[in-house]
C-alpha cells in the first residue's frame, strides 16, 4: 500500500493527451498537493529516454515487432523501479503520459503480437503493477491523424497507416471495457468539454483517495 496515486493518460495519436496532462498537473499542483510529477512513456529516466530514442526514430533498419515489445518493457521496468514506485512511496501523484495499456493497444492491436507473449514479457518486467486511474482519450482515427500531420515531422509510429491506428483504437476500447480503473473520455469534443470531463474524473478519483492519503479534499 503506498500513499501516493498513479494516474495514466492513454490514447492514439492526436487525442490531445499532452494538453490535458498539463491541465491536470496544474490543477493538482494548485488545488491538491505540490507533490505531483509528470512522466512520459517510453522514457522518463535517462536510460529509458535512450530506449525511447531507438523506438521513436525512423531509420533504414526495420525494428522488428519483438524488439519493439522488449524495448517498451525494458523502458517501463526501468521507469517503474527507479522512479514511479519510489515517488508513490513518498506520497506523490504520478501522472504518466502512456503506460502499459499502450503496449496492448500498439504492440497487441496494432502489430498483432499475441496476448500470451505480451503477458509473459509484462510479467517478467513489471508484474501486475498498474495505475490507480487511467484516462483513455478516445478519438476518431482520421481526426487524430489530421492533428498529427498539422504538428509537422512524423516519428516512426506516426508513419503507420490508418488501419494500424484503427486496430490500436479498438484494442484500447476493448481493454477499457475489461478494466474498472480505465475511464473513457470523448476527445473529439471541444477542448472546454474535454477539460471539464477529465477534471471531473480526476476530482472524483482524488476525493475518494483523500481518506487514505494526505491529499486535500476538493
Ligand atoms: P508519444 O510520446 O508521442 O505518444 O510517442 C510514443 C509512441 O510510442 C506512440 O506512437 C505510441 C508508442 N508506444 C507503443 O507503441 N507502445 C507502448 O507501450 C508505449 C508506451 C508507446
Amino acid at each position: 500500500m503506498n500513499s501516493g496515486a498513479f494516474i495514466s493518460f492513454e490514447g492514439s495519436e492526436g487525442a490531445g493527451k499532452s494538453t490535458m496532462i498539463e491541465t491536470v498537473y496544474d490543477f493538482i499542483y494548485n488545488n491538491v498537493t505540490s507533490k505531483v510529477i509528470k512522466i512520459r512513456e517510453p522514457g522518463g529516466t535517462p536510460i529509458a529516454e535512450q530506449i525511447r530514442s531507438i523506438l521513436k526514430t525512423k531509420t533504414d533498419e526495420t525494428l522488428c515487432s519483438q524488439s519493439e515489445l522488449l524495448l517498451m518493457y525494458a523502458a517501463r521496468a526501468q521507469l517503474v523501479e527507479s522512479l514511479i514506485k519510489p515517488k508513490l512511496q513518498e506520497g506523490f501523484v504520478v501522472i504518466a503520459d502512456r503506460y502499459d495499456l499502450s503496449t496492448l493497444a500498439y504492440q497487441g492491436g496494432g502489430r498483432g503480437i499475441s496476448d500470451d507473449i505480451i503477458y509473459s514479457v509484462r510479467q517478467a518486467a513489471i508484474g501486475n503493477f498498474h495505475p490507480d486511474l487511467t484516462i483513455l482519450m478516445d478519438i476518431d482515427v482520421t481526426k487524430g491523424m489530421e492533428r498529427v500531420h498539422k504538428r509537422g515531422e512524423l516519428d516512426r509510429f506516426e508513419h503507420e497507416q490508418l488501419d494500424f491506428f484503427e486496430r490500436v483504437r479498438q484494442r484500447y476500447l476493448l481493454e477499457a471495457k475489461k478494466l474498472d480503473y480505465v475511464k473513457v473520455v470523448d476527445a473529439s469534443n471541444q477542448l472546454l468539454t474535454v477539460t471539464y470531463d477529465v477534471l471531473n474524473i480526476i476530482k472524483d478519483f482524488l476525493n475518494a483517495r483523500a481518506k487514505s492519503t494526505s491529499f486535500r479534499q476538493l
